[in-house]
């Protein structure tokens, strides 16, 4: 090696370090902020929406004019519930959600689940999971895949069924608070429950979104400027964000309002720099419906969560030793609508303890 050559040598390694040290962590980052999606995963999603969002939704039958007054209610097609599963492991709670639907009548409901095909659960092979999965990709915490997935669900059950008048978000964690007849009445046809103008003659459409959006919260800015100070402009200025918990159950023309969205999603789909501040799903929903329509959502959710004590962005899970007759009496607890219709987060082993308590306690109203 001649003195030359050996000098070039040193000084190149000698500029490599900082070299490394300015773009080391830049590359880091950016392999950190890979777009979740492969651009097949996001055309795939688009079609479906677009589907979705251009579906003629065929008018009911109109009944008869002499009959307008005293039977309108009852010469309508059934309006139907859509419950939504958001799944990444098994239902631990399907023979609970058994006993929910049980004896009634399916043309009252359906089901639609989402589970992480990543992940390798269980197929039911009986009961009302089975065969109700729709084809499905990657989820993980933290990313705008929740958004998605929620999407996802919203999309097929529009589709799937023009009935569909309530969309109900859940996860393998929630348990139902009442029995199916209660939560039917609640949505449709209580003059008390959430609107407080609905009756029994009210079309569906002057229903409102059961759907937590908070404008004041903790750390509001620094998860607005996750992705960025100046990243979610100008579609969403600060004023316009908003934050609540990403289980709501919407009515039909806020599901379509959902997945005919492009201009939130372009924002809200962008990775954080900010990991710990990353939270896509319980931003995007309010935030668009808050945008889109403020007086057709109670701003409220009808799924009891609790926040006391939490940990790492994770609320309480009730052990078995806590499920009891008191617990789901304090759980049904709300000063914002009559009751709360259902609850997270139960670990799995509290299975027993609410079958146990479930005819007697959860599903006597
Ligand atoms: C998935 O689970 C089933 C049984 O539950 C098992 O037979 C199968 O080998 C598992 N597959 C993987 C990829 O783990
Ligand atoms: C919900 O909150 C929005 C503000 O985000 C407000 O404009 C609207 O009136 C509220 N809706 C109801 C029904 O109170
Ligand atoms: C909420 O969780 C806390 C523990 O973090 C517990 O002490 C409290 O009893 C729970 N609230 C209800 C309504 O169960
Ligand atoms: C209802 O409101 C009262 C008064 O603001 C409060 O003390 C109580 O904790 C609230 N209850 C629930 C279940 O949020």
């Amino acid at each position: 090696m001649s003195p030359h050559t050996a000098l070039v040598l040193a000084f190149s390694i000698l500029l490599s370090v900082p070299v490394i040290i300015i773009l080391g962590p830049t590359v880091l980052i950016q392999s950190q902020l890979q777009l979740p999606f492969s651009p097949q995963d996001e055309l795939d999603d688009l079609s479906l929406f677009t589907l979705a969002s251009t579906f003629r939704h065929h008018a009911p039958p109109k009944p008869k004019p002499s009959r307008i007054f005293q039977f309108s209610y009852q010469t309508k097609p059934n309006p139907k519930i859509a419950f939504l599963f958001l799944t990444n492991t098994d239902i631990h709670f399907s023979p609970l959600w058994n006993l929910f639907f049980h004896d009634q009548p399916t043309k009252l409901y359906n089901i639609y689940i989402h589970k992480d095909p990543s992940v390798n659960l269980t197929r039911p092979v009986e009961g009302v999971f089975k065969n109700r999965f729709i084809s499905s990709k990657k989820t993980a915490r933290a990313s705008p895949t929740l958004i998605s997935a929620a999407r996802r669900l919203l999309a097929h059950a529009l589709l799937d069924d023009p009935e569909n008048a309530y969309f109900a978000l859940l996860s393998q964690n929630c348990i139902p608070l009442h029995s199916f007849p209660y939560v039917y009445r609640s949505l449709f046809f209580s003059p008390t429950f959430g609107s407080p103008e609905s009756t029994r003659q009210t079309q569906t459409q002057t229903h409102r979104s059961f759907i937590e959006i908070l404008t004041h919260a903790p750390r509001l800015w620094n998860r607005y400027i996750a992705r960025g100070r100046f990243a979610m402009l100008p579609e969403v200025k600060f004023d316009d964000f908003r934050v609540g918990s990403q289980f709501f159950t919407l009515t039909r023309s806020h599901a379509l309002l959902v997945v005919r969205d492009r201009a939130l999603w372009r924002k809200f789909r962008n990775p954080c720099y900010k990991m710990d501040e990353c939270y896509p799903e319980e931003h995007y929903f309010p935030t668009l419906l808050s945008m889109m329509d403020p007086e057709g959502c109670t701003n409220y959710t009808l799924t009891n969560v609790n926040w006391t004590g939490t940990r790492g962005g994770h609320p309480y899970s009730y052990k078995p030793q806590e499920v009891s007759v008191e617990l789901i009496s304090r759980l049904r607890e709300s000063n914002l609508s009559e009751s709360y219709l259902f609850a997270r987060k139960f670990t799995p082993d509290c299975l027993q303890p609410l079958l146990y308590i479930a005819e007697m306690v959860i599903f006597k109203d």
